[in-house]
C-alpha cells in the first residue's frame, strides 16, 4: 500500500526487459510463415507501414499511460477514470489466458531440446509429423483430462521457473533475467542464422522467402496480417507495456526507448525469417521428403519441420539443442511479462506484498494451465484459446482502449505532452492521427472480419461445445470478471484519481 513502487534500476534494464517481452515465439516461428503466406518479400512493405503507423505509436501510447499513471493496467485506467477501470481488467484477463497456453509451448520446446540429442522423432518429415501429433502430444479432440506425463512434469517446471523469477521482483527478477537472457539469446541466434546461410539449399530458401509477390499488396487480408503480426509481436495494447513502464523512473526518455524496442524486435524478426528460410531451403533439398507446401504451414514449423532437418543435418544434435534453447530463452522472458501483468494488478488492488501476490495469483494460474494444456486435448484447447485471445481479445481491447482514451476521455494531447516532457524524440499530430484514426480503423476492420468468420463457420471445425467453452465462453467470462473486479474496493493503491504526485 504505502510502500514505494518497485522500479527498474535504469533505462537499459527497462529496454532489455521490454525487448525480452517483445522478442518471443512470435518472432521465431510466427513471423516467417506469416510473411511467407502473405506475399514473401512484398510483405515487408505492409509490415513496415504497420510498424510505423501502429506498432511504435502504440508502444508510445502504452508507455505514456503506464509512466504517467504509475500503475498496473487496472490501476492506471482507474486513475484515468473509474469508468475506464474495466479496460485494465480485460487486459489482465487476456494476459491470464495467454499465459495459460504460452507456458505449454515452452514446455514442448524444452522437451524438444532434449529430444534433439537422440532425435527419437525419426528421419523424414512424415515421421516427425506423426511423432509430434501422435507420440508426443497424443493429440485428440473433445473434452478430457488424460494427462501426458512428460509434458505435465515439464510444464510444472516452466511455471516454477516463471514464478521463481517473479518472486524476486522487478529489478532482481525481471530485470536481471533480461540482462542475462537477451544478450545470450542474440549471440546464440546470430550464430544459428550464420550457420544456416552455409547449408546447401540455403539460397533457394532465401529466394522462396524474399521473392516479392507484389499482387499480394492489393489483398486487404495481407495488410491485416501485417498489422496482426505487429500487434502480437510488440506485445502492445493489452497491458504488458503499461505495467513495465509503470516501473520506469520519472525522468526517463520514453520515446527513444520505444524506438529501440520496436526496431530491435523487428530486426530479430527479419533475422529469424532469414535463418528459418535458409534452413527450410536445406530441408526441401534434402532427403526428408518435404516440399515447400508442407513446411510453410504455421506451428508445425518449429516442432515438425525443424526436427526433420535436425535429423538431416551434420551436427544436427547441437544445432537442435541451440535452436530450442533460443525458443526457451525468447519465450521465457515473454512469459514472465505476461504473468507480471496479472500479479501487479492483484498487488495494486488488494494491497499485498509481491510474494503473496505471486503465490496467490501464480499458483492458480499454473493449476489451470496444468489442467488444460498437457492433456491429450491440450493442442485443441491451445489452438482455440490462442485464436479467440488474439483475434478477438487483443484486437478488441486495443480498439476499446484507443477509442476510450482518445475520444471519451480525450487524453491524446495530455499523453503527447507527457511523452514530450521526458523524451528527446518528440511526437506530434502524426502520432495523434495514428492513435485516433489509423490504428482504430485497422483494428475495427479486422475485428469485424474475425468475428464474422468465427460466427459463420466453427473454427477449424472443432465441436461447438468445445468452442463454446474455450472460445466464446472464455470471452464471456473475461467480460463478466472484468466488471466484478472493477466493483471490488481498492485496498492497495492510494490516490485513485488522476496521476499520483510521486
Ligand atoms: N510478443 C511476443 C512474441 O513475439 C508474444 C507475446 C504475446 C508476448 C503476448 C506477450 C504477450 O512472441
Ligand atoms: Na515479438
Amino acid at each position: 500500500g504505502t510502500k514505494k513502487r518497485e522500479a527498474f534500476s535504469g533505462r537499459t534494464v527497462f529496454v532489455l526487459a521490454a525487448i525480452g517481452s517483445a522478442v518471443g515465439l512470435g518472432n521465431i516461428w510466427r513471423f516467417p510463415f506469416v510473411a511467407y503466406d502473405s506475399g514473401g518479400g512484398a510483405f515487408l512493405v505492409p509490415y513496415l507501414v504497420a510498424l510505423l503507423s501502429a506498432g511504435i505509436p502504440l508502444l508510445f501510447f502504452d508507455y505514456a499511460i503506464g509512466h504517467r499513471y504509475r500503475g498496473s493496467a487496472p490501476l492506471s485506467f482507474r486513475r484515468i477514470s473509474k469508468f475506464a477501470e474495466p479496460i485494465g481488467w480485460i487486459q489482465v484477463l487476456v494476459a491470464f489466458v495467454i499465459a495459460i497456453y504460452y507456458a505449454v509451448i515452452l514446455a514442448w520446446a524444452a522437451c524438444y531440446a532434449w529430444f534433439s540429442v537422440d532425435q527419437r522423432w525419426g528421419e523424414t518429415y512424415e515421421e516427425t509429423a506423426t511423432f509430434f501429433a501422435s507420440d508426443f502430444l497424443q493429440a485428440g479432440n473433445g473434452f478430457g483430462f488424460d494427462f501426458v506425463p512428460l509434458i505435465t512434469i515439464v510444464l510444472v517446471v516452466v511455471w516454477a521457473l516463471t514464478l521463481g523469477v517473479l518472486l524476486l521482483g522487478v529489478q532482481k527478477g525481471i530485470g536481471r533475467t533480461a540482462l542475462f537472457f537477451i544478450p545470450l539469446l542474440v549471440a546464440l541466434f546470430v550464430a544459428l542464422v550464420v550457420r544456416s546461410l552455409f547449408l546447401p539449399g540455403a539460397l533457394d530458401g532465401l529466394n522462396t522467402f524474399f521473392t516479392p509477390e507484389w499482387a499480394a499488396l492489393r489483398d486487404p487480408s495481407v495488410w491485416i496480417a501485417a498489422y496482426g503480426q505487429i500487434f502480437f509481436s510488440l506485445s502492445v495494447g493489452f497491458g504488458i507495456m503499461v505495467t513495465y513502464s509503470s516501473y520506469v523512473k520519472r525522468k526517463s526518455n520514453l520515446t527513444s526507448s520505444g524506438l529501440v524496442v520496436g526496431f530491435s524486435n523487428s530486426a530479430f524478426e527479419v533475422l529469424a525469417g532469414i535463418g528459418v528460410f535458409a534452413t527450410l531451403g536445406f530441408l526441401v533439398s534434402s532427403s526428408a521428403g518435404a516440399g515447400w507446401a508442407d513446411v510453410s504451414g504455421g506451428p508445425g514449423l518449429a516442432f515438425i519441420a525443424f526436427p526433420a532437418l535436425i535429423s538431416q543435418m551434420p551436427g544436427g544434435a547441437i544445432w537442435g539443442v541451440v535452436f530450442f534453447l533460443c525458443l526457451i530463452l525468447a519465450g521465457l522472458t515473454s512469459m514472465i511479462s505476461i504473468v507480471e501483468v496479472v500479479i501487479s494488478s492483484f498487488q495494486d488492488k488488494v494491497g499485498v506484498s509481491r510474494t503473496v501476490a505471486t503465490l496467490v495469483v501464480g499458483i492458480p494460474m499454473a493449476v489451470v494451465s496444468v489442467m488444460l494444456m498437457p492433456t491429450e486435448t491440450g493442442l485443441q484447447n491451445l489452438d482455440i484459446m490462442d485464436k479467440f485471445a488474439n483475434s478477438l481479445g487483443i484486437v478488441g481491447i486495443a480498439l476499446i482502449a484507443l477509442l476510450a482514451i482518445m475520444f471519451v476521455f480525450r487524453l491524446g494531447p495530455t499523453l503527447r505532452d507527457h511523452l514530450n516532457s521526458v523524451s528527446s524524440f518528440k511526437v506530434g499530430p502524426i502520432w495523434i492521427i495514428c492513435m485516433a484514426v489509423v490504428t482504430p480503423a485497422v483494428l475495427a476492420y479486422s475485428l469485424y472480419g474475425e468475428v464474422k468468420a468465427l460466427i459463420d463457420e466453427p473454427y477449424e471445425g472443432y465441436e461447438s461445445a468445445v468452442l463454446n467453452t474455450f472460445g466464446w465462453g472464455m470471452i464471456a467470462a473475461i467480460l463478466i470478471l472484468a466488471v466484478i473486479f472493477t466493483l471490488l474496493p481498492w485496498r492497495g493503491a492510494k490516490h485513485l484519481d488522476g496521476p499520483p504526485e510521486t
